[in-house]
């Protein structure tokens, strides 16, 4: 084994200046080497496309069950119980996926598709007729809530929760910092009303909800835990899509060009959604724990060692992608990390290109031009690169 040693570096991924502004963060990252070790927080790093790949999907050696954040469960106690399906390895994680994989299937999102399109088309008009608006929650944020939690099946009251309750499950991966403490403080409200959400008895008949229950019937998981597993529906499936749509949305209005060419060609909807998802990185980083001494790249990594594994950097990594600051409609950037990779590669991605197919192809049919109508302003999360505000301005086809 190699006693190659992982070098030191200052720098500050959690300074909310770095959280809003990730990108020369990522470049540093990368430049430094294939690991780093980030001494303010103990954890190594990793951001260069490769290294990342490796330890991202390598579930053997680097374990999600200590926690996919900065918290090592096995040294720590967890803010919540932790996830049974994130948070777990084979076996437990192989028998809680297949139950997510059912509800999730491409038959019972396919089932969406028109609905999804018909509340687009209600939205875009209404908006049309505004012309110039917060991208964020007149669109990123409305579409989403709308449709979402239809979908799981969770009743129309109090869907505002489902954000705060997304931003407390990112912010504490990170440290106990500003951002986290904020979150924090809505969880006495948010907790109980998130359990009692994903109840049996509170859900409809024909969610994706209900289709996790029949795991109970099916002997799969008990009650228990298929109320887990729709809460993390809950905690997956909000803010990563606003996020995704909201940075479609700032793609597209601050690269006209790139708007015209998804104007005059349908078939771009798809490629140009999993650009934005490689441009923009919605999960900025998640960890990993080396669960065995073991080493990457001809470095020594000890057992326990968290490891930040920085999905944002990986997908900006110029050794992977050509012009990689550049953000292409048609560039097809199949690999890209922003779902994940491996076993824990997002079970809900069809049901998050399904919401922003819609979105999008509904825009370039009914949208002439985007524009920026104000500056944008992003918004510090301790594992999302996501807008707080979008003022934009629209004009009809
Ligand atoms: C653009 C939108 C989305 C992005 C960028 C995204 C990103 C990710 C990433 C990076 C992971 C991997 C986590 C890891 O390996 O540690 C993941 C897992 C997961 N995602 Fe998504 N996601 C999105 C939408 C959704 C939606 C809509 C749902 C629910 C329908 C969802 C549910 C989940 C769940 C339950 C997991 C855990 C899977 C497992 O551990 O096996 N996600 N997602």
């Amino acid at each position: 084994m190699s006693d190659a040693t992982i070098a030191d570096w200052d720098g500050d991924f959690f300074d909310e200046a770095v959280l809003t502004n990730p990108e020369p963060f990522y470049a540093e990252l990368r430049a430094r080497g294939p690991l780093v070790r980030l001494s303010r927080y103990d954890v190594l790093a990793v951001g260069r496309y490769q290294e990342t790949y490796t330890i991202f999907s390598d579930w053997k050696r680097f374990v999600s069950s200590r926690g996919v954040g900065l918290t090592d469960f096995k040294k720590e106690k967890p803010w919540r119980q932790p996830s049974i399906v994130l948070e777990v390895d084979p076996p437990e994680h192989t028998r809680t996926r297949t139950v997510l994989n059912r509800a999730l299937s491409p038959g019972a999102v396919n089932r969406l598709k028109d609905t999804f399109r018909a509340e687009a088309e209600a939205l875009i008009d209404r908006l049309l007729e505004v012309g110039t608006f917060d991208a964020v929650p007149d669109l990123a944020e409305a579409f989403p809530l709308k449709v979402f939690p239809d979908a799981v099946g969770i009743s129309p009251e109090g869907r505002e929760n489902l954000l705060l309750y997304g931003s407390m499950v990112f912010n504490a991966l990170g440290p106990d910092n500003a951002p986290r403490r904020a979150a924090m403080a809505h969880a006495p409200v948010v907790v109980p009303w998130i359990n009692q959400r994903c109840a049996r008895e509170a859900i409809t008949a024909d969610g994706f909800a209900a289709t996790i229950y029949q795991g109970v019937e099916r002997g799969e998981v008990n009650e228990v835990e298929a109320g887990m597993l729709v809460r993390s529906l809950l905690s997956a499936g909000v803010d990563t899509t606003v996020t995704g749509i909201g940075s479609a949305l700032w793609c597209l209005a601050t690269n006209p060009d790139q708007y015209a060419l998804l104007r005059a060609d349908a078939s771009l909807v798809r490629p140009a959604f999993e650009e934005v998802l490689r441009f923009t990185s919605p999960v900025s980083a998640f960890c990993r724990t080396a669960n065995q001494d073991t080493e990457v790249s001809g470095l020594f990594i000890p057992e326990g060692s968290k490891i930040l594994c920085m999905l944002g950097a990986a997908n900006l990594d110029e050794n992977k992608w050509p012009e990689a600051h550049r953000f292409k409609v048609a560039r097809k950037p199949t690999g890209h990390l922003a779902f994940g990779v491996g076993i824990h590669g997002c079970v809900g991605q069809t049901v998050a290109r399904a919401e922003s197919e819609a979105v999008l192809s509904v825009l370039r049919e009914k949208v002439a031009t985007i524009e920026l109508a104000g500056e944008p302003v992003w918004q510090a999360n301790n594992s999302m690169h996501l807008l707080k505000s979008l003022p934009i301005r629209i004009t009809r086809a």
